[in-house]
């Protein structure tokens, strides 16, 4: 397989290249993608100046992705399995996709979006179930040009349209209802509620998913199998720059609403499937399952175009790990002969609390590579992990990344480099992370700990956040000068391996969802008997941190009694979703704070981890009292 390294000197040789002429670097790598015009240069960047990020990829080289996908590789798989679906319901019957299938499924859904009057640019909304249609419109956006926004079916109407207006998407994509697990979700009613204070929509595709009753506005909702009836499953793909945006997908920051991270065509492309392959060492004719949502990064990465572009087959899974049983994973396993697995902590803390059987009554023997994401994985689930489900034999390959990165910075490649429990271990070829101290000053050797930055671009990095450019410097910019900042805290041990500690600002990683205080806190703060919140993480057992609320409501005493907290919970999520609903929330009287108003969160923190015999100087709180109130009603038992 081309761009392949497949030892720990190729590993060493390839890092070093790529450090000391990154242009040769990627540009031999990147020869190996279709274009309609080569690049006039690799990379052009500046991480410095208030116009930072100005980062430009293969300036001026003209391709389309999915040219990247199909027609690149057309002629030998046609007839090769690219993805295969598995429904949420194991009754229900599984459904494979060839190479040559997938392409005039996408070519059929862009005929389809540009009759509906979609052009280059113009970007469209998808709120749809992990089903196979996901797969095929994004596609379908890419062929064309459009720009795709994907939001997980598990946001609340508020938190969609709030994504849709920002994005000012002119049409949406969504399905009747989704199935997860016994549960059905009611995705158009959810998108009629949405639509109500989105504008810009002016066309809806309804796909059929579960059957269930739902209304259509005359003139605006079509359904699917009507909108692609009769349309050509031919296609030619628009030609698109390097830097043209590909996709658009929202995340949450310390501050205010998400972002939406926006990512560009040629270097997301060449670096998804660069580190897919390495990664995950995939080889020829292996069967790669990522369990993730589409709807987050890792879908997109890792389920769709990394797998895509180099001719992997990929399975995508509709339910949860633990529906019909705690068996579900392992099931797929055995099923479909799973060579690489990839997951997130939460998912493995949880099936590790359902015991062993689980795992070992399944024939895992096909597996591979083990891969984790999303949260830093404590030792106990990793050694589970390796042992249990890997025998002891297969590589556990802790990935780092984020959203904004587009791919894998930080991971071992799988029976390369050796690997550490809770180690991401050595970054990619191309990646050059340093730590800096709270001043911004690089701490250099090993054996150190600081702030996780990036100090050169790499091909998959976000450009902007759409329609702000701004607050894309303000807030990865705009703090050291010259580097990117990523919100965690690392560790360098003395063999130059990292571990990702965890975020450094306010920012709850809720089973590997990025969750921001500030979002939480506003949602919480609508409830009409809410006077104020704030809001923290804790430890979690199985989701890794939860989310812990401190309330200050208009009447205390009426709050127990009729059932506020409850109350709550609903408003999160309604305006969020479910998965920002706080796990524990205390009412209070106070909350501590400085004399200029600002909430000492680190104190509330503490608290919450169970602990207040270090809570550092009180004095400067207004009422430094609170703090003694707010430990006496703790929901967790509190170390003095
Ligand atoms: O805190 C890090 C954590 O997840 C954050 C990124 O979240 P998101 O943009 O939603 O993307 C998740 C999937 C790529 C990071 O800032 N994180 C991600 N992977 C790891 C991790 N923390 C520790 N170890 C990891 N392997």
């Amino acid at each position: 397989m081309t761009n392949k390294i497949t030892s720990l000197t190729e590993y060493l040789k390839a890092y070093q290249e790529s450090i000391a002429h990154p242009d040769d670097f990627w540009a031999k790598i990147a020869t190996t993608h279709f274009w309609r015009k080569s690049w006039d240069q690799v990379v052009k960047w500046r991480f410095d100046g208030d116009q930072a990020p100005d980062v430009q990829w293969f300036v001026n080289g003209k391709l389309n992705i999915t040219e990247n996908i199909f027609e690149r590789q057309l002629f030998m798989r046609e007839n090769q399995t690219a993805i295969i679906w598995e429904p949420n319901d194991p009754k229900e019957k599984e459904i494979y996709l060839t190479y040559g299938e997938l392409f005039e499924k996408v070519n059929q859904f862009a005929n389809t979006l540009l009759k509906l009057g979609v052009k280059k640019g113009d970007r469209v909304a998808i709120y749809l179930p992990m089903v196979p249609e996901l797969a095929i419109s994004m596609l379908a956006c890419a062929r064309i040009g459009a720009i795709h926004s994907i939001i997980f079916a598990g946001f609340s109407a508020t938190a969609l349209s709030d994504r849709i207006v920002d994005a000012q998407a002119k049409v949406l994509l969504t399905a009747d209802g989704g199935f997860r697990g016994n549960k059905t979700i009611a995705l158009k009613e959810i998108s009629d509620e949405a639509l109500e204070t989105s504008p810009t929509v002016e066309q809806v595709v309804v796909l059929k998913r579960t059957g269930e009753s739902v209304s259509m506005k005359e003139g605006r909702d079509i359904w699917w199998h009507d909108a692609i009836k009769n349309v050509s499953t031919e296609n030619t793909a628009e030609v698109m720059d390097a830097e043209d945006p590909l996709f658009i997908l929202y995340t949450s920051g310390s501050t205010g609403k998400p972002k939406g991270v926006v990512h560009t065509t040629a270097g997301y492309m060449v670096y998804s499937e660069y580190t897919f392959k390495n990664v995950f060492q995939y080889d020829e004719g292996d069967m790669y399952w990522c369990t993730a949502d589409i709807g987050w990064v890792t879908g997109h990465s890792y389920i769709i175009y990394g797998p895509l572009l180099t001719g992997a087959t990929t399975i995508m899974f509709e339910g949860i790990p633990t529906f019909p049983d705690a068996g579900r994973f392992w099931d797929i396993v055995d099923k479909y002969k799973v060579n690489q697995i990839y997951t997130a902590p939460t998912a493995i803390r949880a099936l590790m609390a359902q015991g062993d059987e689980w795992v070992t009554k399944h024939d895992l023997s096909s597996l591979k590579v083990l891969g984790t994401v999303g949260e830093p994985i404590n030792e106990e689930a990793w050694r589970w992990y390796h042992e249990v489900v890997g025998k002891g034999h297969c590589p556990v390959v802790d990935t780092w990344w984020q959203t904004e990165t587009g791919g894998i910075l930080i991971a071992p490649l799988a029976g390369i480099t050796p690997t550490k429990p809770t180690m991401a271990t050595l970054p990619l070829p191309g990646v050059q992370p340093v730590l800096v101290d709270q001043e911004g000053n690089e701490i250099k050797g090993n054996g150190v700990q600081g702030i996780l930055c990036i100090k050169h671009p790499w091909p998959g990095m976000l450009r902007t956040t759409w329609g702000d450019h701004d607050r894309c410097y303000q807030t990865y910019f705009s703090m050291y000068k010259g580097l990117y900042l990523t919100g965690d805290g690392a560790k360098r041990d003395e063999e130059g391996y990292y571990r990702i500690i965890g975020r450094i600002d306010d920012v709850i990683n809720v089973s590997g969802h990025r969750i921001g205080t500030a979002e939480v806190e506003d949602a919480i703060n609508q409830h009409p008997k809410v006077v104020e919140s704030a809001v923290v993480g804790y430890p979690h057992p199985i989701k890794g941190s939860g989310i812990y609320a401190y309330v200050i409501a208009e009447e205390m005493a009426d709050a127990q009694k009729n059932g506020l907290e409850d109350e709550i919970r609903d408003t999160v999520n309604r305006l969020i979703g479910p998965i920002a609903k706080p796990d524990v929330i205390q009412m209070v009287s106070g909350l501590p704070k400085t004399r200029s108003g600002k909430i000492m969160r680190r104190i509330l923190r503490k608290i919450g981890e169970g602990d207040a015999t270090q809570l550092g100087d009180i004095s400067t709180l207004l009422d430094p009292s609170v703090v003694e109130e707010i430990i006496a009603g703790a929901k967790v038992e509190v170390k003095r």
